[in-house]
């Protein structure tokens, strides 16, 4: 019995006999007290701020920090000297240079400006001088032992790169109140066992709202329309639209949706997890046994851009001289960057219809269909109003766009990675043709 249920029980009970339903309701209470404490709950217990997968560990290498932003706030990621992860935010404290153009040097983070450099506990350790002999200052040293850098946790599980994330860096890590464990966010946890899976993966940037980036990747219904020439999936085209049966649960995790064929011989067609803040996992089938599962993280870079790394894990094609030969990565990125640019024509002027506030305006109507994506803003617009992300490091039109440019670094709004991507095909084809004729030739 709901809480409204009881209350109208409780409500008749009264209008008899008080005493007795004094005694009901007393026992109503602790019985739903003590459901409610063995029963999760079905809100998501997440907001915006929180564990995000920032980027993949291939990412990160020994000589240059990787610099990103998150929320407008710019961050540094790196290794330290003992190959520890290190998450910055991107300010040098001597005169607030970035750390972009900077080096890591023996695990040091080092500004690109004047050369001071940092340990992996953010404080100053060129005591004597920061670069230049000439530089004379008396009290440089009592100076350069008050300066430090802020940082957040972050983790590397999994060849992803996790960060938490709540807006205000700080000195000291211990200092951080982490509420969500990391092992909530682990892929082994989500059904299906990585290890036995290879994956590809790509990292796209869209200059539009992240929020309709994750709405797009939990709608299966543009899947046949606007991906259907692309997709390689039979099941996946526009002559075959066809309806499912949805499922959905809520827990206090994830919301997940199974998509069931009307015939039930067929089973499972699709499912989908979201994790908040970022993550959706998208399942061919029924995790324990699908062939492949996307795996797809989202990040909120700036209030008009974001990023998604994808993974694409599969159980086929796992031979690695078979996939090299066959130029199988190449040309499963050939397909993400095709499916994504179909996404993105759609989403950045839709981007542009909410900021006019056109989708706010009551103009719109969710289907039955949607209702995976109804869960999903109805999670983010009471997210935002707790958390405000956007407000903690807040821009205006004055403010320069540089991070904007900068963090650009993949298509589909940047076509440098596609275009590398299928010269890459043009070139190993060749070369895989060229070398039985020339082998030939000299046979002859
Ligand atoms: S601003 Fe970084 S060393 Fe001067
Ligand atoms: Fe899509």
């Amino acid at each position: 019995m709901n809480d409204d249920g009881i209350a109208q029980f409780n409500k008749v009970s009264l209008g008899s006999d008080s005493s007795t339903s004094t005694n009901i309701s007393e026992l109503n209470n602790e019985k739903r007290l003590a459901n409610n404490a063995h029963k999760p709950s079905n809100q998501l217990k997440n907001g915006l701020l929180g564990w995000y997968a920032i980027c993949s560990s291939k990412d990160i290498n020994d000589e240059k920090p990787y610099c990103t932003t998150i929320y407008n706030e710019p961050i540094v990621i790196y290794k330290d000297k003992e190959s520890n992860l290190r998450c910055v935010k991107d300010l040098c404290p001597h005169r607030g240079a970035s750390f972009i153009g900077g080096q890591v040097i023996d695990g040091e983070l080092v500004c690109p400006y004047h050369g001071a450099r940092y340990s992996s506990e953010g404080k100053c350790t060129n005591l004597s001088k920061i670069t230049c002999n000439h530089i004379v200052d008396d009290n440089y040293n009592n100076y350069a032992s008050k300066i430090h850098l802020y940082q957040y946790i972050c983790k590397e599980i999994g060849g992803y790169i996790y960060i938490y994330y709540t807006g205000n860096a700080k000195t000291n890590l211990s200092e951080f109140n982490v509420v969500d464990t990391i092992n909530n966010h682990l892929l082994n946890n989500y059904g299906f066992d990585i290890a036995s899976y290879e994956y590809e993966e790509v990292v796209v940037d869209f200059k539009c709202d992240w929020a309709r980036i994750i709405e797009n990747h939990l709608d299966i219904l543009h899947l046949f329309w606007v991906h259907g020439d692309t997709i390689p999936d039979n099941d996946v085209n526009r002559d075959v639209i066809t309806s499912f049966n949805q499922e959905i649960t809520r827990e206090e995790n994830q919301i997940e949706s199974k998509y069931k064929h009307k015939d039930k011989s067929l089973g499972e067609f699709i499912r989908i997890k979201f994790l908040p803040p970022g993550r959706i996992v998208i399942y061919k089938g029924d995790p324990s046994v699908a062939r492949y599962i996307q795996v797809l993280d989202h990040i909120p870079l700036s209030k008009n851009q974001a990023r998604v790394i994808v993974r694409h894990y599969r159980k086929f094609m796992k031979n690695k001289f078979l996939t090299s030969l066959l130029l199988f990565r190449q040309l499963q990125h050939r397909v993400f960057y095709k499916v994504f640019a179909e996404d993105y024509m759609i989403l950045r002027t839709q981007t542009y219809n909410n900021q006019m506030g056109y989708i706010e305006k009551d103009n719109v109507k969710l289907l039955g269909e949607d209702k995976m994506v109804q869960y999903f803003w109805d999670w983010f617009k009471s997210s935002e109003t707790k958390d405000h992300p956007w407000e903690l490091h807040p821009t205006n039109v004055d403010t320069n766009k540089v991070h904007e440019d900068i963090s650009m670094l993949y298509p589909p709004a940047n076509p440098r990675l596609e275009k590398q991507n299928k010269r890459s095909i043009y070139l190993n084809l060749a070369i895989r043709l060229l070398v039985p004729i020339g082998l030939v030739l000299i046979i002859i």
